[in-house]
């Protein structure tokens, strides 16, 4: 089974990559296809409502001028999805808002490809307004129906500087946590 974990940190190698590397690590170990997308610092257009997608149903964006239908591809593919995001301005970055606008709608209108996927969100803050990017990301999960998968904390790292996170001890245990739940839930829904 894959998992895919999207960073929407224009800082590539900030704490949000982190973030993602520590959930990630119980899923790699127990035998998971794991990857890390680098989605932050590129040049992704907002869908632009032109409602292609509906009437095209290829499972693609119209806008094909960006890397955007690849992502929507690896999201696709995936049976579990993290999206990380450092927290801007209290919530997430333009990249990653565009990735769940642009994969989001490409999914609703070709019959719901992302239900029954698991999704988790994972958060990088300095200060406050974590909790707010955090909503943002799992709201998208709920609406395409998919599996929000849980943790000993919510799944926020503190830091502002890249690296910060490794301070943040129980920042990093709950990654792990979210990571072996996750590793946990995926093989069970195979069943289903
Ligand atoms: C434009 C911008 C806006 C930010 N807004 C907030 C904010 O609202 N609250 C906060 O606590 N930190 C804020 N930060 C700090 C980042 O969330 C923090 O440094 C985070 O660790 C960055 O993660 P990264 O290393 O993955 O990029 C902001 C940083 C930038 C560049």
């Amino acid at each position: 089974m894959k998992i895919v974990a999207f960073n929407g940190s224009p800082r590539a190698n900030g704490n949000t990559k982190r973030l993602l590397q520590v959930a990630l690590a119980p899923l790699t170990e127990a035998g998971f296809e794991t990857e890390i997308i680098q989605v932050g610092g590129k040049a992704l257009r907002g869908c632009r409502a032109c409602g292609i997608c509906k009437t095209s149903q290829n499972r693609t964006c119209a806008q094909t001028g960006d890397e955007m239908n690849g992502f929507i591809d690896k999201m696709l593919e995936a049976d579990g999805v993290l999206i990380g995001s450092p927290t801007y301005f209290a919530d997430i970055t333009s990249e990653t808002k565009a990735l769940i606008d642009r994969c989001g709608y490409v999914a609703r209108a070709n019959g719901n490809l992302l239900t029954g996927k698991v999704g988790a969100a994972v958060i990088a803050v300095r200060r406050a307004g974590g909790m707010t990017a955090f909503d943002t990301i799992n709201r998208f999960f709920a609406v395409e129906g998919m599996l929000i998968v849980g943790s000993s904390y919510w799944n926020i790292g503190i830091g502002r500087d890249a690296g910060d996170v490794e301070a943040d001890e129980e920042g990093l245990q709950t990654m792990r946590d979210l990571g072996a739940a996750m590793a946990k839930v995926l093989p069970a829904l195979r069943s289903l």
